[in-house]
């Protein structure tokens, strides 16, 4: 085991694994974890079916009192017409407040897709998503189920330029820009879906339920298995809670693995 594969195990307090002189290797154990040999079978794990589009707009408290989004030709916009798109967007308030609009990274035929929840003052001076303290977990997340940025992974956010002072953003922010991201999720076809945190989470769901009664279940966005677990800037805030996260990126491997 390398340094890089020791800091990652550490950061989810997976090390080091204290065992009895007599018992088999320790390090073994923890490789034989880290590549998810040993999970529960997914079909331990109950799938929750997404609603219809038009459930999801008409459901959704953040739809449900949003305007209509004002839009063009979202639809079938090709990665450039997307992305020019998004940066001309002035549809909500939020692009009058920030430095620039934070479209998404990485590869755009990826399998993984990570949806936070937008950008931060990192990303707003930067212009690409999670590149601050929480973006250093999320790389290290990414690394402890053998994934890198930018390889085989898109990362995106719900809304795509930075709410003021970091707040959550709006109901009517996240009707406006959620388009941008089904769209992202249309042209890339990702296999699994991870959503982090509960913006993201709701976002995609069109339903509002805490965080924690929605990880632990294999749920479906347009029948793409999606796995909801905790923002890296909350498991920042609450180490504690670094456990859950670990279990819930082991279920995103097992059911990635299955599709
Ligand atoms: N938090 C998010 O949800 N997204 C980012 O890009 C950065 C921090």
């Amino acid at each position: 085991m390398n340094i890089r594969d020791e800091t990652v195990l550490r950061e989810f307090n997976l090390y080091p694994l204290w065992v009895r002189k007599d018992a088999p290797a320790p390090l073994a154990e923890i490789e034989a974890q880290a590549t998810f040999e040993k999970q529960p079978a997914q079909a331990e794990v109950p799938i929750v079916q997404a609603p219809t589009e038009s459930q999801q707009l008409s459901s959704s408290p953040t739809a449900a009192v949003a305007s209509e989004p004002v839009h063009n030709n979202i639809g079938d916009a090709d990665w450039p017409s997307l992305k020019q798109q998004v940066k001309e967007c002035t549809v909500c308030k939020l692009r009058a407040g920030c430095t620039q609009t934070v479209f998404g990274v990485g590869d755009e035929k990826a399998e993984w897709l990570f949806v936070g929840e937008g950008p931060g003052a990192d990303e707003d001076a930067q212009g690409e998503p999670f590149v601050g303290q929480a973006g250093k977990l999320l790389d290290n997340m990414l690394a402890a189920i053998k994934l890198k940025r930018g390889s085989n992974v898109y990362i995106a956010n719900v809304v795509k330029c930075r709410p003021p002072n970091n707040r959550t953003p709006e109901a009517d922010e996240v009707a406006q820009c959620l388009p941008y991201l089904q769209r992202q999720v249309a042209l890339i076809k990702p296999k699994l879906i991870v959503a982090l945190g509960k913006t993201a989470a709701t976002s995609l769901l069109g339903r509002d339920a805490t965080l924690g009664s929605l990880r632990g279940t294999i749920h479906e966005y347009y029948g793409i298995p999606l796995i909801i677990t905790y923002h890296p800037a909350y498991l920042l805030r609450s180490p504690a809670e670094k456990s859950k996260a670990w279990q819930d990126l082991c279920l995103a491997v097992t059911t990635h693995s299955a599709k």
